[in-house]
């Protein structure tokens, strides 16, 4: 292997991925595998991510699973506890747990909408970054990953309404990201977003199931289709390696193009 590739070699690195049980965290999960780490797989639903590990354990590669509610600081606490105490150090953090609620306009969004997309995409995005991040700062190295979208930067529009308050979330998780990045660059750690576009996965199946609804999200991609939840695999190493040790608090669209229009 020549220099270049053995940096994207990830062998002993331990990572995390949170909310890794479906969509993209799974498909990360298995890139970071891939790639060589040691991963531990959270989600809130515990089930599934025993599945996903299981999954990475039969192609050879270790891996734990923990059940996670990441609007639950305690819950955070004691993940980020026990997988230090399971796997001696978290190296690389993949915060993947999300949801969204679309076709409410901005002007009909209740309260309990606006609190269940803060509190997991937001809210959650927060404990999480914070907890490890101290374990990270101890270690004095790090990587944290945060998945935004491309909603963080523009507003989505469809024909059924927008998802207004689910773009101000991902808005919120880029200063975030900064907001980390900034406070941790003295430590090792970098803390970097990635921003897809219209991806396939669960969250996203009902766009696609809709051949309406396809046919006009696809017309405004360049690419003029959805991306496959494994072409984020190569950007993810890139940030969890060795290659990437000056880009931190940035925000990387990996999005078929659909911000150039
Ligand atoms: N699919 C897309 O088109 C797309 C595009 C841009 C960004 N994203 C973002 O990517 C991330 C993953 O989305 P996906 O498409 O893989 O969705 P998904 O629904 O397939 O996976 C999301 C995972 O998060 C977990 N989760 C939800 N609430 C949680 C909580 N409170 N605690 C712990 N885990 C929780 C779910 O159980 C699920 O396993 C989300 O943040 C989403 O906003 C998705």
């Amino acid at each position: 292997m020549d220099t270049m590739m053995t940096s994207f070699d990830l062998s002993e690195k331990k990572a995390l991925i949170v909310g890794g049980a479906s969509g993209l965290g799974k498909a990360i999960a298995h890139a970071l595998a891939g790639a060589g780490a040691q991963t531990m797989i959270a989600d809130l639903n515990g089930p599934e991510a025993k599945k996903v590990s299981e999954e990475i354990e039969a192609g050879g590669a270790k891996a734990l699973h923990f059940q996670c509610d990441v609007t639950r600081h305690g819950e955070v606490a004691a993940l980020v506890e026990d997988a230090v105490a399971r796997m001696g150090r978290i190296d690389i953090l993949v915060e993947s747990a999300g949801l969204t609620i679309t076709g409410t306009p901005m002007i009909d969004f209740t309260e309990e909408q606006w609190d269940r997309i803060m509190d997991v995409n937001l809210k959650g995005m927060f404990f999480v970054n914070q907890l490890v991040a101290r374990q990270m700062m101890r270690q004095r190295h790090g990587r944290i990953i945060n998945i935004a979208s491309m909603s963080s930067v523009i507003i989505n529009q469809n024909s059924y309404g927008s998802s207004g308050v689910y773009c101000v979330s991902k808005a919120g998780v880029l200063n975030l990201t900064k907001a980390f990045a900034s406070d941790l660059a003295p430590f090792g750690v970098t803390v970097n977003a990635i921003s897809p576009g219209y991806m396939r996965t669960p969250l996203s199946a009902p766009f696609w199931e809709d051949p309406v609804g396809s046919a006009e999200k696809c017309s405004r991609i360049p690419m003029g289709r959805p991306g496959e939840p494994g072409e984020l695999a190569g950007i993810v190493v890139y940030l969890a390696s060795d290659l990437s040790t000056y880009t931190t608090g940035a925000n990387i669209l990996v999005d078929g193009g659909y911000t150039i229009w």
